[in-house]
């Protein structure tokens, strides 16, 4: 029997992929660091039972429907706006992410980004390198506290929650918007659910971890930053067009906000030029909310796992697009 064709968009290590190089026929993009050409893509997916691929690779309708085999598409993120579950489903191909397997590590990551932009440490680490440090002073890149501050999340999903499982061991006042109320983490943690404006003018640090959708677009726009203290710091670890970046740009200058901690942007990777880059108040990391060795495998073996799963015409483990069910394609 011929084995199944699966085509990954970037270079993984074997290590990682082992259980599928078993089972299938594997063809990687050769390069690590280089994303996927357009072309190329389109046309592995007309050959291809299944594709794992990156959340910087657009699975648009037209990948789909080139994808007259295809089955699955595994995406290696949690989040899945790169790729439209509409067209997949009416193609019959089921949709899966990389959920709780980077649930922690994500939240490490918000939380590092969180207390690296109140406390100045990106600055002050280039400030000792740059051989400024010229004497011990009392102010000298003082910063602002985190401890016992409010903290307002934004998408209390599970990295959200994980979130705020770090911030009640910095003992902070807890305040989350969310489509709808998270039990858990209001009787474990004491989180306390808001409106949207009431988070923003509450909080000391405001922190987006809402997916992308149609609602969520822009969601962080003038007036909300206009609405948030002018001490409170602003943190993404979502996707960046939940923010309006100019707005953003605006309040940082105009001091409607004091600071930023951003690991998404609109366009990634953003250009070294681009203006929110060039403020002493934001902190900017190149999306690597659950990069952490251990995960980003973890993450690569659930794709693996979940191609496999629907190549034996079974349920995968993390599925995105439920109503996949009733309009499989055969294998
Ligand atoms: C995801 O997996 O969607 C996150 O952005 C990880 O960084």
């Amino acid at each position: 029997m011929t084995k199944p064709y699966v085509f990954i968009t970037r270079k993984l290590p074997d290590t990682a992929i082992a259980s599928l190089t078993k089972y299938a026929e594997v063809k990687m993009w050769p390069y690590e660091d280089v994303p996927v050409e357009r072309e190329f893509l389109l046309s592995e997916a007309k050959k291809a039972d299944a594709m794992i691929t990156m959340l910087s690779d657009r699975v648009d309708r037209e990948v789909m429907q080139a994808g007259t085999s295809l089955k699955v598409v595994a995406n290696l993120a949690v989040g899945f706006d790169n790729i439209d579950i509409a067209s997949a489903t009416e193609n019959g191909i089921a949709v899966c992410n990389t959920p709780d397997v980077l649930t922690d590590t994500t939240a490490d990551l918000t939380f590092a980004l969180l207390l690296a932009a109140a406390r100045r440490v990106v600055e002050a680490a280039e400030f000792v390198k740059a051989g400024e440090w010229k004497s011990w002073s009392p102010l000298l890149l003082a910063g602002t506290d985190v401890h016992h501050k409010t903290i307002g999340i934004v998408g209390m999903g599970k990295i959200g929650q994980a979130v705020a499982k770090r911030a009640a061991g910095f003992d902070m006042n807890i305040l989350y918007h969310n489509r709808s109320r998270n039990e858990q983490a209001e009787k474990e943690l004491g989180a306390i659910y808001c409106t949207f404006a009431e988070l923003l003018q509450k909080s000391d640090f405001v922190v987006c971890l809402t997916p992308l959708t149609s609602e969520t677009r822009h969601l962080f726009n003038r007036s909300a930053f206009q609405m948030m203290k002018q001490s409170a710091i602003f943190v993404n670890a979502a996707r960046g067009a939940v923010v309006d970046e100019e707005a953003l740009y605006e309040a940082l200058v105009n001091g409607d906000i004091a600071g930023a901690g951003l690991d998404v942007f609109t366009r990634e990777p953003i250009d070294a030029s681009h203006p929110l880059l060039k403020l002493k108040n934001v902190v900017a990391l190149p999306h690597i909310g659950s990069a952490s060795v251990e995960t980003r495998l973890k993450m690569m073996e659930l794709c693996c796992e979940n191609v496999i799963a629907v190549l034996n015409g079974d349920t995968p483990k993390t599925l995105v697009n439920k109503e996949w069910m009733l309009k499989k394609r055969n294998v």
